[in-house]
């Protein structure tokens, strides 16, 4: 089941997933809390590669905001597309540590938020709709082994809610990482 935003629930009820979408709001804090059991429940016992399938499906269908859902995992100096859901493949599936957002996110270890990727001079782009991303770093004990990258077709898609809660699920993540 997908958690509805409140402009969706107004709407109808009825799930026309498509305009729903356009019109959703942003993750309320209760739909994160939500979110996080059902996440468990997705992954199941799967670990790895497997796992993180699980993981951005799950994202991607859930999250009315989270138009295009990708895991890069670190590889020597690079990032490498590990496992993605969405409406299109991106042709970013390595981009050296330290290029566009996703790369400055895993050299700095921290998690960035871009209100409007046309205002940020180190925006890749992959898709024309996107108008706000987050990337937010894996990381275990020797550092950054990889990010969660979502890119969202609304602007200011994302708050400190979506922050807080996807960095539940990259600590998540990078707890079975392999
Ligand atoms: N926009 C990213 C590149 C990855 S795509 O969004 C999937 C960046 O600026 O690093």
């Amino acid at each position: 089941m997908r958690i509805r935003a409140q402009s969706e629930i107004n709407n109808s009820g009825r799930g026309r997933i498509g305009s729903l979408k356009a019109a959703a709001g942003r993750l309320s804090r209760e739909q994160a809390k939500e979110a996080l059991v059902r996440l468990d429940a997705a992954i199941g016992p799967s670990r790895g590669r497997q796992a993180r399938e699980a993981m951005v499906k799950f994202l991607n269908t859930l999250v009315p905001t989270y138009s295009w859902v990708g895991i890069y995992a670190v590889e020597g100096t690079d990032l490498v597309l590990d496992a993605w859901a969405g409406p299109a493949a991106t042709e970013h599936t390595r981009i050296p540590i330290g290029k566009g957002v996703c790369g400055f996110a895993a050299k700095a270890a921290r998690t960035e938020i871009i209100s409007d990727v046309s205002k940020d001079p180190r925006y890749l782009e992959c898709f024309l709709s996107t108008r706000a991303e987050i990337v937010v770093p894996i990381s275990n004990q020797g550092g950054v082994i990889g990010e969660i990258d979502i890119d969202s077709d609304q602007l200011d898609a994302f708050s400190s809610v979506d922050r807080e809660f996807l960095e539940v699920v990259a600590r998540k993540a990078g707890t079975i990482w392999s």
